[in-house]
């Protein structure tokens, strides 16, 4: 079997990747990726896997890697919302041109397809709402990311119905775990901390998400392909919900600060303001469970990563926080 994995240099996919590659021999992986300022090579290093640099909307190129796939997993897209806000047309043509020039390779090349999606298509709940996300809420997307998320959704759905591409599509929420770029929450304030930078936290640190490990997200993601229902959307969730502030304070006390040692920033424009996910779907017609359990012992061994592997994010850090500083009214 042949998978071809869009965006697999990224944070989900490489690590998509390291777990097929121990947990899957039979499994040989095609990496597509533009390897934009978030791909890293050093992120596939030591697995056995076609890695192949170019755009996923370059039509003859994916026209011919698809062509040579039994599957495709879709992961590559713009990922971050302060990026969107700041220059939205690559979320645009990454998110949206991009998932559309893959649909039509497997289109025509009737090959099957999994759709890598977000809980953010879904808009923000109250801090008090006892609802929680299901697959029959309504799309309310807030940002350039999440509103080119919830269009590429949509894109899918529409292929299904009308071309009857075989299709399914998971939309997990908050990611965390090793090889996350710096531009992201948790690895910025681990890597803040390790430079001797106070952490960030963005307006009153009460925005809550809902935090799964990504080997439970990428389990979650192979039980959908094998179990899933063609036409079928799942969301990935592990009852993960925590605030902001909560998980800085986590942070600090693990690396053995003081709880208070940060400092509260600009708030992010339209900064949603609660996700949580009801998984109940997953669960109980697919079967999946998630492993990690445990937030704050899986925040450890994030951490413990960040430390022992410098030499992958360092590179990141200077780029990351000047990005930062320039976007003026955020997070600087
Ligand atoms: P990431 O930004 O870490 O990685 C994205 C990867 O896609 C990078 O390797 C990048 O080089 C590649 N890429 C970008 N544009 C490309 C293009 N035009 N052609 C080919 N490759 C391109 O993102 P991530 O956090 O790993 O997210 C992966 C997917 O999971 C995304 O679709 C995202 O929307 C979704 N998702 C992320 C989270 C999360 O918490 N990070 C949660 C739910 C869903
Ligand atoms: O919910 C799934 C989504 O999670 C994915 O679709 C996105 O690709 C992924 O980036 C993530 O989006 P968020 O915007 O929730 O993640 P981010 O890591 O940017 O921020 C998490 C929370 O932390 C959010 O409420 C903003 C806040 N924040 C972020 C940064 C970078 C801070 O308070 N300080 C910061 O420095």
């Amino acid at each position: 079997m042949r998978v071809l994995v869009t965006g697999g240099a990224g944070f989900i996919g490489s690590n998509f990747v390291h777990l097929t590659n121990t947990s899957r021999s039979e499994v040989k992986m095609t990496v597509l990726d533009a390897f934009t300022y978030a791909g890293d090579r050093a992120s596939l290093h030591g697995v056995g896997v076609d890695i192949v640099a170019g755009d996923i909307s370059d039509a003859a190129l994916v026209d011919r890697l698809v062509a040579e796939s039994d599957l495709v997993v879709h992961f590559a897209a713009e990922s971050h919302n302060d990026n969107s806000l700041a220059e939205p047309l690559p979320f645009v043509q990454t998110n949206l041109v991009g998932t559309y020039t893959l649909l039509e390779a497997v289109r025509k090349h009737d090959v099957r397809y999994h759709h890598i999606s977000t809980d953010e298509v879904y808009g923000d709940l109250d801090l008090d709402d006892p609802e929680r996300f299901t697959e029959a809420t309504p799309y309310n997307p807030s940002s350039p990311y999440s509103s080119t998320k919830a269009g590429s959704d949509l894109l899918v759905r529409a292929w299904v119905r009308s071309f009857g591409v075989r299709a399914t599509i998971s939309n997990c929420s908050n990611n965390y775990g090793p090889r996350q770029h710096v531009e992201k929450f948790i690895p910025r304030q681990i890597t803040n901390i390790l430079d001797g930078v106070r952490p960030k936290l963005y307006g009153d640190g009460l925005n809550v998400r809902d935090w799964i490990h990504v080997d439970d997200h990428n389990r979650a993601v192979w039980t959908i392909i094998e179990r899933g229902e063609i036409g079928q959307t799942y969301l990935i969730g592990a009852d993960g919900e925590e605030s902001n502030k909560r998980v800085v304070e986590q942070i600090l006390v693990a690396m053995g600060k003081d709880a208070s040692d940060y400092d509260h920033v600009t708030d992010r424009a339209g900064h949603d303001r609660r996700y949580a996910i009801d998984s109940t779907k997953l669960r109980t017609e697919l079967g999946w469970e998630p492993g990690f359990s445990d937030f704050a012992a899986g925040l450890t061994d994030t951490i413990d990563w960040y430390r022992a592997n410098e030499s992958w994010w360092r590179p990141q850090k200077a780029a990351a926080e000047a990005k930062y500083a320039d976007q003026a009214v955020i997070g600087s």
